[in-house]
Protein backbone atom coordinates (compact mmCIF):
# COMPACT_ATOMS: atom_id res chain seq x y z
CA UNK A 1 0.00 0.00 0.00
CA UNK A 2 1.04 3.57 -0.75
CA UNK A 3 2.39 5.87 1.52
CA UNK A 4 -0.60 7.69 4.04
CA UNK A 5 -1.64 10.79 2.78
CA UNK A 6 -1.06 13.20 5.82
CA UNK A 7 -3.14 16.02 6.73
CA UNK A 8 -2.56 19.37 9.01
CA UNK A 9 -5.73 21.35 9.27
CA UNK A 10 -6.23 24.74 9.86
CA UNK A 11 -9.28 25.90 11.36
CA UNK A 12 -11.61 23.88 13.73
CA UNK A 13 -15.07 25.35 13.52
CA UNK A 14 -18.11 23.64 11.89
CA UNK A 15 -15.97 22.80 9.08
CA UNK A 16 -12.75 21.85 10.40
CA UNK A 17 -14.58 19.78 13.28
CA UNK A 18 -16.74 18.12 10.38
CA UNK A 19 -13.35 17.04 8.39
CA UNK A 20 -12.33 15.33 11.29
CA UNK A 21 -15.00 13.59 12.10
CA UNK A 22 -15.01 12.37 8.89
CA UNK A 23 -11.79 11.11 8.91
CA UNK A 24 -12.01 9.43 12.45
CA UNK A 25 -15.13 7.88 11.25
CA UNK A 26 -14.57 6.64 7.77
CA UNK A 27 -11.26 5.33 8.20
CA UNK A 28 -11.64 2.21 6.23
CA UNK A 29 -13.70 3.26 3.80
CA UNK A 30 -11.04 6.07 2.86
CA UNK A 31 -8.58 3.68 2.37
CA UNK A 32 -10.52 1.20 0.43
CA UNK A 33 -11.05 4.14 -2.04
CA UNK A 34 -8.16 5.84 -2.29
CA UNK A 35 -6.14 2.36 -1.41
CA UNK A 36 -3.50 4.68 1.41
CA UNK A 37 -4.58 6.01 4.58
CA UNK A 38 -5.94 9.47 5.34
CA UNK A 39 -4.72 10.96 8.34
CA UNK A 40 -4.05 13.67 9.97
CA UNK A 41 -0.47 14.94 11.83
CA UNK A 42 -1.31 18.26 13.40
CA UNK A 43 -4.25 21.00 13.57
CA UNK A 44 -4.12 24.69 14.21
CA UNK A 45 -7.11 26.44 15.79
CA UNK A 46 -7.44 30.22 17.55
CA UNK A 47 -8.62 28.50 21.14
CA UNK A 48 -6.66 25.21 22.26
CA UNK A 49 -8.85 24.32 25.23
CA UNK A 50 -12.33 24.91 23.27
CA UNK A 51 -14.36 21.50 23.27
CA UNK A 52 -15.56 21.06 20.06
CA UNK A 53 -16.85 17.87 20.32
CA UNK A 54 -14.59 15.50 18.86
CA UNK A 55 -11.48 13.97 19.79
CA UNK A 56 -8.58 15.65 18.75
CA UNK A 57 -6.33 12.94 20.39
CA UNK A 58 -2.88 11.94 18.38
CA UNK A 59 -2.76 15.05 16.32
CA UNK A 60 -0.11 17.64 16.91
CA UNK A 61 -1.31 21.34 18.04
CA UNK A 62 0.20 24.59 16.06
CA UNK A 63 -0.72 28.04 17.40
CA UNK A 64 0.90 29.54 14.32
CA UNK A 65 -0.79 28.21 10.63
CA UNK A 66 1.93 29.21 8.79
CA UNK A 67 4.02 26.53 10.91
CA UNK A 68 1.42 23.95 10.49
CA UNK A 69 0.96 24.82 7.10
CA UNK A 70 5.37 24.00 6.57
CA UNK A 71 5.49 21.33 9.08
CA UNK A 72 7.61 18.07 7.30
CA UNK A 73 4.92 15.74 8.09
CA UNK A 74 2.00 17.45 6.52
CA UNK A 75 1.16 16.80 2.78
CA UNK A 76 -1.52 18.53 2.19
CA UNK A 77 -2.48 22.02 3.85
CA UNK A 78 -6.45 22.30 5.02
CA UNK A 79 -7.32 25.78 5.32
CA UNK A 80 -10.53 26.75 6.72
CA UNK A 81 -10.06 29.61 8.41
CA UNK A 82 -11.71 31.48 6.35
CA UNK A 83 -10.44 35.41 5.60
CA UNK A 84 -9.39 36.91 2.20
CA UNK A 85 -6.14 37.86 3.53
CA UNK A 86 -4.10 37.33 6.77
CA UNK A 87 -3.35 34.37 8.66
CA UNK A 88 -5.34 32.26 6.11
CA UNK A 89 -3.25 33.57 2.93
CA UNK A 90 -0.36 33.50 4.72
CA UNK A 91 -0.57 29.53 5.42
CA UNK A 92 -1.40 29.02 2.47
CA UNK A 93 1.10 30.59 0.23
CA UNK A 94 3.78 29.29 3.05
CA UNK A 95 1.95 25.84 1.95
CA UNK A 96 2.52 26.53 -1.47
CA UNK A 97 5.39 27.63 -1.82
CA UNK A 98 6.94 24.40 0.16
CA UNK A 99 5.62 22.50 -2.43
CA UNK A 100 3.17 21.12 -0.65
CA UNK A 101 -0.85 20.70 -2.05
CA UNK A 102 -3.55 22.65 -0.44
CA UNK A 103 -7.35 22.53 0.03
CA UNK A 104 -9.05 25.40 0.66
CA UNK A 105 -12.91 26.43 1.57
CA UNK A 106 -12.07 30.28 1.63
CA UNK A 107 -13.97 31.63 -1.21
CA UNK A 108 -12.95 35.16 -0.21
CA UNK A 109 -8.98 34.37 -0.65
CA UNK A 110 -9.60 33.01 -4.61
CA UNK A 111 -12.12 35.44 -5.56
CA UNK A 112 -9.32 38.22 -4.76
CA UNK A 113 -6.09 36.04 -5.12
CA UNK A 114 -7.35 32.80 -7.09
CA UNK A 115 -5.08 33.97 -10.07
CA UNK A 116 -1.66 34.34 -8.28
CA UNK A 117 -2.31 31.41 -5.69
CA UNK A 118 -3.20 28.96 -8.91
CA UNK A 119 0.23 30.33 -10.52
CA UNK A 120 2.10 29.92 -7.30
CA UNK A 121 0.76 26.48 -6.83
CA UNK A 122 2.16 25.74 -10.34
CA UNK A 123 5.02 26.82 -10.29
CA UNK A 124 5.89 24.92 -6.92
CA UNK A 125 4.33 21.72 -8.47
CA UNK A 126 1.22 21.27 -6.30
CA UNK A 127 -2.35 21.48 -5.93
CA UNK A 128 -5.03 24.16 -4.67
CA UNK A 129 -7.98 22.91 -4.41
CA UNK A 130 -11.72 24.46 -3.80
CA UNK A 131 -14.62 22.36 -3.84
CA UNK A 132 -15.83 23.27 -0.45
CA UNK A 133 -15.76 27.38 -1.41
CA UNK A 134 -18.34 27.00 -3.61
CA UNK A 135 -21.71 25.75 -2.76
CA UNK A 136 -20.86 23.48 0.34
CA UNK A 137 -21.75 19.65 -0.53
CA UNK A 138 -22.87 20.43 -4.14
CA UNK A 139 -20.01 18.80 -6.22
CA UNK A 140 -20.03 21.92 -8.80
CA UNK A 141 -16.59 22.59 -9.15
CA UNK A 142 -16.31 18.85 -9.99
CA UNK A 143 -18.83 19.19 -12.33
CA UNK A 144 -17.43 21.65 -14.56
CA UNK A 145 -14.13 20.92 -14.23
CA UNK A 146 -14.37 16.79 -14.95
CA UNK A 147 -18.12 16.06 -15.58
CA UNK A 148 -18.42 18.72 -18.44
CA UNK A 149 -14.79 18.65 -19.52
CA UNK A 150 -16.28 17.70 -22.89
CA UNK A 151 -18.21 20.91 -23.26
CA UNK A 152 -18.70 24.31 -24.03
CA UNK A 153 -20.36 25.92 -21.08
CA UNK A 154 -22.81 28.55 -22.08
CA UNK A 155 -23.99 29.97 -18.96
CA UNK A 156 -23.78 28.97 -15.34
CA UNK A 157 -26.55 30.02 -12.95
CA UNK A 158 -27.66 29.71 -9.46
CA UNK A 159 -28.20 30.72 -6.26
CA UNK A 160 -25.06 30.47 -3.92
CA UNK A 161 -25.85 31.87 -1.16
CA UNK A 162 -27.94 30.02 1.86
CA UNK A 163 -28.99 32.78 4.26
CA UNK A 164 -30.48 34.92 1.59
CA UNK A 165 -32.59 32.37 0.27
CA UNK A 166 -33.71 31.93 4.09
CA UNK A 167 -34.52 35.14 4.58
CA UNK A 168 -36.26 35.37 1.58
CA UNK A 169 -38.15 32.36 2.07
CA UNK A 170 -39.45 33.37 4.95
CA UNK A 171 -40.41 36.20 4.23
CA UNK A 172 -42.91 35.02 1.66
CA UNK A 173 -43.59 32.31 4.18
CA UNK A 174 -44.28 33.28 6.76
CA UNK A 175 -45.12 37.18 6.19
CA UNK A 176 -41.89 38.31 7.65
CA UNK A 177 -40.30 42.08 7.04
CA UNK A 178 -36.65 41.73 5.86
CA UNK A 179 -35.53 42.93 9.54
CA UNK A 180 -38.06 40.06 11.19
CA UNK A 181 -36.38 37.38 8.69
CA UNK A 182 -32.98 38.92 8.61
CA UNK A 183 -33.20 38.72 12.99
CA UNK A 184 -34.66 35.11 12.25
CA UNK A 185 -31.38 34.26 10.46
CA UNK A 186 -29.31 35.83 12.88
CA UNK A 187 -30.61 34.14 15.67
CA UNK A 188 -30.26 30.89 14.15
CA UNK A 189 -26.54 31.45 13.42
CA UNK A 190 -26.93 31.52 9.71
CA UNK A 191 -25.26 34.64 9.21
CA UNK A 192 -21.60 35.42 8.20
CA UNK A 193 -19.47 37.08 10.98
CA UNK A 194 -19.99 40.27 8.61
CA UNK A 195 -23.45 40.07 7.75
CA UNK A 196 -23.24 42.05 4.66
CA UNK A 197 -21.12 38.88 2.99
CA UNK A 198 -24.22 37.09 3.11
CA UNK A 199 -26.76 39.67 2.87
CA UNK A 200 -24.79 41.81 0.03
CA UNK A 201 -24.40 39.57 -2.41
CA UNK A 202 -20.61 39.26 -1.86
CA UNK A 203 -20.01 35.71 -0.65
CA UNK A 204 -22.72 34.61 -3.78
CA UNK A 205 -20.93 36.92 -5.67
CA UNK A 206 -17.42 35.04 -4.99
CA UNK A 207 -18.75 31.93 -5.48
CA UNK A 208 -20.05 33.24 -8.99
CA UNK A 209 -16.63 34.34 -10.10
CA UNK A 210 -14.74 31.15 -9.21
CA UNK A 211 -17.55 28.98 -11.30
CA UNK A 212 -16.88 31.89 -13.92
CA UNK A 213 -13.07 31.24 -13.95
CA UNK A 214 -13.34 27.24 -14.85
CA UNK A 215 -16.21 27.27 -17.01
CA UNK A 216 -14.90 29.97 -19.26
CA UNK A 217 -11.77 29.79 -18.84
CA UNK A 218 -10.92 33.47 -17.82
CA UNK A 219 -9.03 34.86 -14.42
CA UNK A 220 -10.95 35.45 -11.74
CA UNK A 221 -13.03 38.50 -12.22
CA UNK A 222 -14.47 39.26 -8.89
CA UNK A 223 -14.43 43.06 -8.94
CA UNK A 224 -16.39 43.32 -12.44
CA UNK A 225 -19.24 40.92 -10.92
CA UNK A 226 -22.46 43.13 -10.89
CA UNK A 227 -23.47 42.98 -7.32
CA UNK A 228 -27.03 43.71 -5.56
CA UNK A 229 -27.70 42.51 -2.36
CA UNK A 230 -31.57 41.93 -0.92
CA UNK A 231 -31.90 44.91 1.47
CA UNK A 232 -33.87 46.85 -0.61
CA UNK A 233 -36.42 43.64 -1.08
CA UNK A 234 -39.54 44.06 0.34
CA UNK A 235 -42.42 41.90 1.48
CA UNK A 236 -44.32 44.02 -1.06
CA UNK A 237 -42.39 42.87 -3.68
CA UNK A 238 -42.20 39.60 -2.64
CA UNK A 239 -46.08 39.55 -2.53
CA UNK A 240 -46.71 41.30 -6.10
CA UNK A 241 -44.09 38.60 -6.98
CA UNK A 242 -46.07 35.82 -5.81
CA UNK A 243 -49.12 37.30 -7.38
CA UNK A 244 -47.54 37.23 -10.63
CA UNK A 245 -46.01 33.53 -10.75
CA UNK A 246 -42.94 34.49 -9.72
CA UNK A 247 -40.38 34.46 -6.67
CA UNK A 248 -37.84 36.65 -5.54
CA UNK A 249 -34.24 34.87 -5.31
CA UNK A 250 -30.75 36.35 -4.98
CA UNK A 251 -29.35 34.68 -8.80
CA UNK A 252 -26.20 34.56 -10.05
CA UNK A 253 -25.92 34.44 -13.85
CA UNK A 254 -22.31 34.26 -15.50
CA UNK A 255 -22.00 33.52 -19.85
CA UNK A 256 -19.48 34.77 -21.97
CA UNK A 257 -20.34 36.37 -24.85
CA UNK A 258 -18.60 37.79 -28.14
CA UNK A 259 -18.66 41.10 -25.99
CA UNK A 260 -16.76 39.87 -22.92
CA UNK A 261 -18.03 38.11 -19.82
CA UNK A 262 -20.99 39.00 -18.16
CA UNK A 263 -21.41 38.63 -14.63
CA UNK A 264 -24.11 39.29 -12.12
CA UNK A 265 -25.26 38.63 -8.65
CA UNK A 266 -29.05 40.53 -8.02
CA UNK A 267 -32.39 39.43 -6.98
CA UNK A 268 -34.66 38.70 -9.77
CA UNK A 269 -37.94 37.40 -9.60
CA UNK A 270 -38.14 33.53 -11.74
CA UNK A 271 -41.28 31.80 -12.58
CA UNK A 272 -42.38 29.69 -9.38
CA UNK A 273 -42.64 26.27 -11.37
CA UNK A 274 -38.70 26.69 -12.26
CA UNK A 275 -36.48 24.51 -10.28
CA UNK A 276 -35.22 27.77 -8.74
CA UNK A 277 -38.16 29.51 -7.71
CA UNK A 278 -39.32 25.84 -5.73
CA UNK A 279 -35.99 26.15 -4.14
CA UNK A 280 -36.52 26.98 -0.32
CA UNK A 281 -34.82 27.59 2.62
CA UNK A 282 -30.91 27.73 3.54
CA UNK A 283 -30.97 25.53 0.34
CA UNK A 284 -28.73 26.25 -3.15
CA UNK A 285 -29.19 25.57 -6.63
CA UNK A 286 -26.49 25.57 -9.42
CA UNK A 287 -27.77 25.12 -12.71
CA UNK A 288 -25.17 24.51 -15.60
CA UNK A 289 -25.60 25.09 -19.19
CA UNK A 290 -23.35 22.87 -22.01
CA UNK A 291 -23.70 22.81 -25.74
CA UNK A 292 -23.69 19.37 -25.63
CA UNK A 293 -25.27 18.60 -22.23
CA UNK A 294 -28.22 20.52 -22.17
CA UNK A 295 -29.01 22.09 -19.07
CA UNK A 296 -27.93 20.06 -15.44
CA UNK A 297 -29.33 21.05 -12.13
CA UNK A 298 -27.57 20.25 -8.98
CA UNK A 299 -29.42 21.39 -5.61
CA UNK A 300 -28.30 20.69 -2.25
CA UNK A 301 -27.12 22.02 1.09
CA UNK A 302 -24.91 25.39 0.42
CA UNK A 303 -23.62 25.13 3.94
CA UNK A 304 -22.79 23.11 7.45
CA UNK A 305 -21.16 20.60 8.84
CA UNK A 306 -21.53 17.57 6.79
CA UNK A 307 -22.17 19.34 3.49
CA UNK A 308 -19.18 21.43 3.67
CA UNK A 309 -16.96 18.73 5.30
CA UNK A 310 -18.16 16.23 2.38
CA UNK A 311 -16.87 18.94 -0.20
CA UNK A 312 -13.66 19.19 1.15
CA UNK A 313 -13.07 15.22 1.44
CA UNK A 314 -13.87 15.02 -2.19
CA UNK A 315 -10.33 17.20 -2.64
CA UNK A 316 -8.61 14.92 -0.47
CA UNK A 317 -9.89 11.57 -1.85
CA UNK A 318 -8.53 13.17 -5.20
CA UNK A 319 -5.52 14.16 -3.72
CA UNK A 320 -4.65 10.68 -2.05
CA UNK A 321 -5.99 9.16 -5.70
CA UNK A 322 -3.41 11.11 -7.44
CA UNK A 323 -5.96 13.04 -9.17
CA UNK A 324 -4.52 16.44 -10.15
CA UNK A 325 -7.24 18.70 -11.57
CA UNK A 326 -5.59 22.17 -12.13
CA UNK A 327 -7.16 24.64 -10.23
CA UNK A 328 -9.52 26.52 -12.43
CA UNK A 329 -9.40 23.52 -14.68
CA UNK A 330 -6.58 24.74 -17.01
CA UNK A 331 -2.76 25.64 -15.96
CA UNK A 332 -2.98 29.02 -14.46
CA UNK A 333 -1.18 30.31 -17.43
CA UNK A 334 -3.53 29.81 -19.90
CA UNK A 335 -6.87 31.57 -17.95
CA UNK A 336 -7.21 34.79 -20.00
CA UNK A 337 -8.03 37.93 -18.48
CA UNK A 338 -11.45 38.73 -18.14
CA UNK A 339 -13.32 41.12 -20.42
CA UNK A 340 -16.21 42.85 -18.28
CA UNK A 341 -19.35 43.08 -20.72
CA UNK A 342 -23.27 44.52 -19.65
CA UNK A 343 -25.46 42.17 -20.76
CA UNK A 344 -27.42 43.19 -23.38
CA UNK A 345 -29.92 40.71 -23.42
CA UNK A 346 -33.54 41.56 -23.18
CA UNK A 347 -35.97 40.94 -20.64
CA UNK A 348 -38.71 42.18 -18.48
CA UNK A 349 -38.10 43.94 -15.90
CA UNK A 350 -40.41 44.84 -12.46
CA UNK A 351 -39.93 48.53 -10.52
CA UNK A 352 -41.08 49.65 -7.50
CA UNK A 353 -41.27 53.22 -7.06
CA UNK A 354 -43.02 55.40 -4.53
CA UNK A 355 -45.09 58.35 -5.98
CA UNK A 356 -46.33 61.19 -5.32
CA UNK A 357 -50.55 60.53 -4.88
CA UNK A 358 -51.41 63.29 -7.33
CA UNK A 359 -52.64 64.29 -11.12
CA UNK A 360 -50.01 63.91 -13.75
CA UNK A 361 -47.78 61.81 -11.13
CA UNK A 362 -48.54 58.40 -13.37
CA UNK A 363 -48.27 60.27 -16.40
CA UNK A 364 -45.02 61.11 -16.19
CA UNK A 365 -43.44 58.21 -15.24
CA UNK A 366 -45.48 56.72 -18.45
CA UNK A 367 -43.54 59.54 -20.58
CA UNK A 368 -40.17 58.44 -19.69
CA UNK A 369 -40.23 54.66 -19.89
CA UNK A 370 -41.96 55.48 -23.33
CA UNK A 371 -39.26 58.04 -24.25
CA UNK A 372 -36.89 54.85 -23.42
CA UNK A 373 -38.73 52.49 -25.64
CA UNK A 374 -40.24 50.54 -22.43
CA UNK A 375 -43.81 49.36 -22.50
CA UNK A 376 -45.67 48.58 -19.40
CA UNK A 377 -47.39 45.17 -19.33
CA UNK A 378 -49.01 45.49 -16.10
CA UNK A 379 -49.01 47.93 -12.72
CA UNK A 380 -50.83 48.33 -9.99
CA UNK A 381 -51.10 50.96 -7.36
CA UNK A 382 -51.31 49.26 -3.23
CA UNK A 383 -53.46 50.25 -0.43
CA UNK A 384 -51.35 52.64 1.70
CA UNK A 385 -51.81 54.52 4.53
CA UNK A 386 -49.59 57.75 3.95
CA UNK A 387 -51.98 60.11 2.14
CA UNK A 388 -48.86 61.79 0.39
CA UNK A 389 -47.25 59.15 -1.51
CA UNK A 390 -48.30 55.53 -2.85
CA UNK A 391 -46.39 52.85 -4.02
CA UNK A 392 -46.57 51.41 -7.52
CA UNK A 393 -45.46 48.28 -8.92
CA UNK A 394 -45.10 48.15 -12.87
CA UNK A 395 -43.95 45.17 -14.81
CA UNK A 396 -42.21 46.01 -17.97
CA UNK A 397 -42.57 44.18 -21.74
CA UNK A 398 -38.62 42.81 -22.49
CA UNK A 399 -36.67 45.86 -22.61
CA UNK A 400 -32.58 46.34 -23.50
CA UNK A 401 -30.92 46.38 -20.24
CA UNK A 402 -29.11 49.75 -21.57
CA UNK A 403 -32.89 51.44 -21.96
CA UNK A 404 -33.89 50.21 -18.52
CA UNK A 405 -31.07 52.09 -17.12
CA UNK A 406 -31.73 55.03 -19.29
CA UNK A 407 -35.19 54.75 -18.33
CA UNK A 408 -34.59 54.66 -14.11
CA UNK A 409 -31.88 57.99 -14.61
CA UNK A 410 -34.70 59.47 -15.89
CA UNK A 411 -37.78 58.73 -13.18
CA UNK A 412 -35.50 58.91 -10.21
CA UNK A 413 -35.26 62.61 -11.73
CA UNK A 414 -38.80 63.24 -11.77
CA UNK A 415 -40.37 65.62 -8.59
CA UNK A 416 -43.02 63.30 -8.10
CA UNK A 417 -40.94 60.40 -7.26
CA UNK A 418 -39.26 59.50 -4.35
CA UNK A 419 -36.53 57.88 -3.51
CA UNK A 420 -34.59 55.26 -5.76
CA UNK A 421 -36.65 53.27 -7.97
CA UNK A 422 -36.17 49.29 -7.51
CA UNK A 423 -35.57 47.18 -10.57
CA UNK A 424 -35.36 43.58 -10.82
CA UNK A 425 -35.18 41.42 -13.62
CA UNK A 426 -37.48 38.55 -14.65
CA UNK A 427 -34.83 35.48 -15.38
CA UNK A 428 -36.82 32.98 -17.62
CA UNK A 429 -34.21 30.14 -16.59
N1 LIG B 1 -22.88 32.12 4.30
C1 LIG B 1 -22.97 31.21 3.21
C2 LIG B 1 -24.41 30.92 2.90
C3 LIG B 1 -22.23 29.92 3.44
O1 LIG B 1 -25.30 31.40 3.61
O2 LIG B 1 -24.67 30.23 1.94
C4 LIG B 1 -20.77 30.08 3.26
O3 LIG B 1 -20.44 30.55 2.00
Amino acid sequence: MSEPLRLGIAGLGTVGVGVVKIIRQKTALLTARTGRDVTISAVCARSRSKDRGVALTGYAWEDDPVRLATRDDVDVFVELMGGEDGPAKAATEAALNAGKDVITANKALLAHHGQALAELAEANGAALRFEAAVAGGIPVVKALTEGLAGNDVTRVMGVMNGTCNYILTRMEDAGLTYDEAFAEADGLGYLEADPNLDVGGIDAGHKLALLASIAFGTQVAFDAVDLQGIGSVTIEDIRTAADLGYKIKLLGVCQLTGRGLEQRMTPCLVPAISPLGQLTGGTNMVVLEGDHVGQIVLRGAGAGEGPTASAVMSDVIDLARGTRVSTFGVPAASLVPAKPAKSVTPAAYYLRLQLLDKPGALAKVAQVLGEAAISIDRMRQTAHDDAATAPVLIVTHRAAPADLEQALTGIAQLDVVEGTPVALRIEQP
